[in-house]
């Protein structure tokens, strides 16, 4: 980066402007508002049901009438949206449960959007993961060593993203990593009569030991091998270009980094690069961290929190999806 006129001391002083609060705030290039944070919520079958996970204090799977109330005092503390991630009842081989109509997330999904209408945006996350018995994002060949297959898993994502759009998503997310799967999803919408659902897609998504806590959550654990043979090395970053890339040509609406923290880089080049909507994932295991130490009395979660969050914006990121979601909006509000 090359700057053109600059002071020079002892005429010019940068501190001049952080003397008060209020100089401060007029001076801050990059500003973090509640309108911009998504909240996950993990959504199960039944009623009153609200199932604590021990790796993620404050975190909870939830039955349909009580991801609405979640969702109520999402939207009370100025949080526009949410995304859903379903735990099936039982699993199989082909992923049913994922694009069944009486699925937990087309179930809550078809609730929130009753009850609040346009006002939550209300995002799904396209995955197999929770609903295969094996717990990997993709069909597997049994005969193969249990690789995961690309191509035969893209009409079952299509196929969830689908249904997930019949129940009234406003936003359909994947975050399987197969081959041309954004490409797959936006035929079957269209062809469905969907044509303005967006796809939020998670283009840079690497296999990350940041995501132990969600699989906890969301009971996706693999129940053999690991996902590296579908997710993004962390060593990449032209290659995470690559994938931003192929997903913008197959007309994905808005593109994600994940996980966040640990890959500001990624993020910030992403929108450098190309300038889409972009969201950043916080995912998991960053919550658990901080939540964590904070119980400890080791940091200040509510600082930590909002500077985390601050750092994810300046580096590049529209949109932040985060567990500590409605925490933060409160703090903001606080001011
Ligand atoms: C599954 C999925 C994962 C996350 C979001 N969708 C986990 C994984 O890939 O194993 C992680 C989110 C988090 O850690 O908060 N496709
Ligand atoms: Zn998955």
């Amino acid at each position: 980066m090359s700057f053109g006129a600059i002071g020079q001391f002892p005429a010019y002083r940068p501190r001049r402007l952080r003397r008060t609060a209020a100089l401060r705030r007029l001076v801050r290039e990059t500003m973090l508002e509640a309108s911009q944070l998504v909240l996950p919520l993990f959504v199960r079958q039944g009623k009153k049901r609200r199932t604590a996970i021990g790796s993620m204090p404050g975190v909870f799977q939830l039955s349909p009438d009580e991801a609405l109330k979640t969702a109520h005092g999402a939207l009370e503390a100025g949080v526009l949206g949410v995304i859903l991630f379903g735990i099936p009842e039982s699993k199989d081989e082909t992923a049913s449960g994922a694009y069944t109509r009486d699925g937990a997330v087309q179930q809550t999904t078809r609730a929130l959007k009753k009850e609040f209408g346009d006002d939550l945006v209300v995002i799904t996350d396209v995955c197999l993961c929770e609903y295969m018995s094996h717990g990997h994002c993709g069909v597997v060949d049994e005969k193969r060593g249990g690789r995961v297959l690309n191509d035969p898993t893209l009409a079952l994502l299509a196929r969830a993203a689908r249904s997930h759009a019949e129940a009234g998503a406003d936003i359909v997310a994947p975050s399987d990593m197969m081959d041309g799967r954004v490409g797959a999803i936006r035929e079957e919408l269209d062809k469905g009569g969907f044509a303005d659902t967006p796809i939020l897609s998670y283009a840079a998504k690497f296999a990350s030991a940041y995501y132990g806590p969600f699989r906890e959550a969301a009971e996706s654990t693999p129940q053999f091998g690991d996902r590296r043979a579908y997710q993004m090395d962390a060593g990449n970053a032209r290659e995470a270009l690559r994938e931003v890339a192929m997903d913008i040509q197959e007309c994905a609406d808005m593109v994600m980094v994940k996980p966040a923290l640990a890959y500001l880089d990624i993020l910030h080049r992403v929108k450098t690069e190309f300038g889409y909507p972009t969201a950043a994932y916080a995912v998991s295991g960053e919550y658990a961290m901080i939540k964590a130490a904070s119980a400890k009395g080791w940091v200040d979660e509510r600082a930590v929190t909002l500077e985390t969050l601050l750092a994810m914006r300046r580096a590049g990121a529209d949109v932040i999806i985060t567990y500590a979601a409605v925490d933060a909006a409160k703090w903001l509000r606080e001011g």
